[in-house]
């Protein structure tokens, strides 16, 4: 086999209880994921030595040396099966970059698959998954995709009853945040007072088990949200645009910038989208849906 092409989505937090900083550095979670309709693509191809390229929007913002989270993977792969490698990695980026809906790790996620596939090495999903989990808090849920509960970093997953299928409208900015800030300013916003053992709240899984899109808009929740905002106060007033055009819920996707709406159907995101694009408080607009898959295979040439 000479390449394989791989597709990821992104993800949305629907909602995101962040506990106290522990030693090591990292937050307790209670998040559950949603993937959408917004996808990285992503073509292995072998190679004698380990290099990527990306194109699409905002491409430049990735780096393309060994911290490139995709190449990582690959490595990370090749390491665990003991094969030599390299690989040559062609990224086209559709999900925001340092925007908060995982990119990044939904690149990381298509690697490992791609490079399994390339190299026949075959491992089981819960073998890529514990690979994924060494690589970022976020990528074990870009294997996973749908809808799923993340617990510990986020990258413990359990599946949710989850029905129907929602539209949502994400406001884009170009500048992006670092994951590792809004921790960090979190610490600082909520600190000490934040709880030892966060949880799922019940209203918000009830909504999913019933389909009920405008339960789920009430129910959206983001504890990071306070520590975004505190970065990026100018999202105070995307997310007042976007409610009042009717959102049934707005929420900071993640740790942001990215700005998540979710709509009653697709022309109601269609005009949400259109309301912070006039009111100038977005730099883009992405409508999307979910849940969808997590990564797949579509070709192996
Ligand atoms: O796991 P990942 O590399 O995506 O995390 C990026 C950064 O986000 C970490 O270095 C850490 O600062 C922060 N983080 C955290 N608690 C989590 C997940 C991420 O503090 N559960």
């Amino acid at each position: 086999m000479r390449s394989v092409r791989v597709r990821a989505p992104g993800k949305v937090n629907l909602s995101l209880a962040v506990g106290r900083r522990q030693p090591d550095g990292y937050h307790p979670l209670a998040t559950v994921f949603q993937a959408v309709s917004v996808h990285e693509e992503l073509v292995a191809t072998a190679a004698d030595d380990w290099t990527v390229e990306v194109s699409g929007p905002q491409a430049e913002l990735v780096p393309l040396d060994d911290t490139n989270l995709a190449l990582r993977a690959a490595r990370v792969l090749a390491e665990a099966v003991g094969v030599p490698g390299g690989v040559h990695l062609r990224i086209v980026k559709g999900v925001p970059v340092a925007g908060g809906m995982a990119g990044g790790s939904a690149d990381a996620a298509s690697a490992l698959l791609a490079c399994d596939a390339l190299w026949g090495t075959g491992l089981a999903r819960g073998e890529l998954a514990e690979l994924a989990a060494m690589l970022g808090s976020d990528v074990p849920f870009a294997l996973h995709g749908q809808t799923a509960v993340g617990r510990g970093r986020g990258h413990l997953l359990s599946p949710v009853l989850a029905r129907g299928q929602y539209h949502w409208t994400f406001g884009l900015q170009d500048t992006g945040l670092s994951t590792a800030r809004v921790y960090g300013m979190f610490d600082e916003v909520v600190g000490q007072g934040a709880d030892d053992e966060p949880d799922v709240d019940a209203a918000l899984l009830r909504a999913l088990r019933a389909g009920d899109a405008a339960a789920l808009g009430a129910a959206l929740s983001n504890d990071l949200q306070p520590a975004t905002l505190e970065l990026a106060p100018e999202l105070v007033e995307t997310l007042a645009v976007a409610e009042d055009a009717g959102a049934l819920g707005v929420v900071v996707s993640g740790s942001g910038p990215t700005v998540a709406a979710l709509a009653m159907d697709r022309q109601h995101a269609h005009a949400i989208g259109r309301a912070m694009l006039d009111a100038g408080v977005v730099d883009g607009v992405l409508q999307a849906s979910g849940p969808v898959p997590g990564a797949r295979i579509i070709t192996e040439a």
